[in-house]
């Protein structure tokens, strides 16, 4: 690749799509095209990117810009084809989380890169958040032992405004708000426990936003269009997506290839909105307060009763209202990894795992709870990624 600035593309122009202005931030990349079929996105893509932004409303048209690199922020139902094209036309690809909806959308993913060589990065941005790295050095440091259990309480306080006034709704888009929104935090459950789930299985339901009667379709706006903390309590919520058919209340329990026993836990009509981890070793448990700037990890490694401060307290700090400053760092991987190639701490694999332990949660918990297996990635393909990217046979 010439010295000259990566000429970056970003395909979908919706509330995400703001993470293309990141590219700006780096000398030797420039975003110079954006696509989306929405009448106005066009509009958007002007207002983020500024007027000299190219456009077009068919991502099939960049293949032939010259494209070093794209960003790919369409729903989720649309990401393998996007990105499968776009792999196969020798463009490198930022996707976002979650991979994709099925286990053979995430497969064909996987293998559109192994088989064109095209570089793929999955942009799991939690890995950069500070909370999740300070866990994983606490663990690192060996302060709480061997890690034998990892429970995730997810209060998705935004459930509503952010899951059930679009595309989010529907099973025919998501499969599961596991996948949607889970993708995440088994991503990180994975991380923390250095395994990946071989074994699931789940309980949900759609308790509260089923039960709304206002609906619209929203397809005309984004969400900062009706996002406010006002819109209080779930039951008086208006202008939900006509179709709700995902749960909004999921548990899950996870058996992980190494015996780590873990849980997650994810509610869309609580108030606040933050996630909880408790970390339990051979000789300690962590638990974080708070996951972005000005919240706290506690570390409890003696013997109690309750004791609500921890045996050490540590300030979490950098991320400033959730994964702010986690998608810098995470674009800023995703331009050198385009560049120079090497290890990244985001794994394409790794994302497949993720996805593939929500789609089979999902499985279960909408068939009476019954365990399902993780179904391999293919061997070849997992070489392939150990071999040209970060080992990732585990998740290290
Ligand atoms: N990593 C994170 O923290 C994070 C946060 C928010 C969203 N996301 C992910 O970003 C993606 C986009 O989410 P969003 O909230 O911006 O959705 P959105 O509905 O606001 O925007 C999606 C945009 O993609 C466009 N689109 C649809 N099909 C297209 C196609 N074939 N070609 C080009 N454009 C197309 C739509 O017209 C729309 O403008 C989702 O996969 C979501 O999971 C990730």
């Amino acid at each position: 690749m010439s010295a000259a600035a990566l000429r970056v593309g970003l395909v979908g122009v919706g509330s995400r799509a703001y993470i293309g202005r990141l590219v700006g931030d780096h000398s030797d990349a420039r975003l110079v095209v954006a696509a989306d079929p929405r009448p106005a996105a066009a509009e958007r893509a002007r207002e983020l990117f500024g007027a000299d932004i190219a456009f077009t409303t068919d991502y099939r048209t960049l293949a032939d810009t010259g494209l070093d690199a794209a960003i790919v922020t369409v729903p989720d139902d649309a990401h393998a084809d996007v990105a499968e094209f776009l792999l196969r036309s020798g463009i490198a690809v930022y996707l976002e989380k979650p991979l994709a909806t099925t286990m053979a959308a995430a497969d064909r993913i996987l293998t559109a890169a192994f088989e064109s060589g095209s570089k793929l990065y999955v942009g799991h941005n939690m890995r950069h958040m500070s909370v999740v790295r300070m866990l994983r050095d606490i663990i690192g440091r060996g302060e709480i032992g061997e890690v034998k259990a990892i429970w995730c309480r997810h209060f998705v306080g935004n459930g509503g405004d952010y899951y059930f006034k679009d595309w989010h709704a529907e099973r025919s888009r998501v499969n599961s708000l596991l996948l949607q929104k889970g993708a995440h935090d088994i991503d990180v459950i994975h991380w923390l426990a250095g395994a990946y789930t071989t074994e699931v299985t789940a309980m949900g339901d759609l308790m509260v936003y089923g039960d709304v009667d206002s609906r619209r379709d929203n397809s005309d706006r984004l969400l900062d269009d009706w996002f406010s903390h006002d819109n209080w309590p779930p039951q008086a919520q208006t202008d939900l997506n006509p179709v709700i058919d995902v749960e909004d209340i999921s548990l899950v329990h996870m058996r992980l290839a190494n015996g780590v026993l873990a849980s997650y836990e994810q509610c869309h009509f609580t108030p606040d909105y933050w996630r909880n981890y408790t970390v339990i070793g051979t000789r300690g448990r962590a638990e974080n307060f708070g996951d972005s700037a000005g919240g706290v990890i506690r570390v409890w490694n003696r013997r109690h009763e309750y004791q609500l401060e921890g045996d050490i307290e540590y300030t979490i700090d950098g991320d400033v209202e959730g994964h702010g400053g986690a998608d810098e760092l995470t674009m800023g991987e995703f331009i050198r990894f385009v560049r120079s190639g090497g290890a990244t701490d985001t794994s394409p694999v790794a994302a497949r795992q993720a996805v593939a332990t929500g789609i089979m949660a999902a499985e279960s918990l909408r068939d009476g709870s019954t365990p399902r297996v993780i179904p391999p990635v293919p061997d070849e393909v997992l070489r392939y990624f150990d071999d040209h990217q970060t080992p990732q046979s585990a998740p290290r």
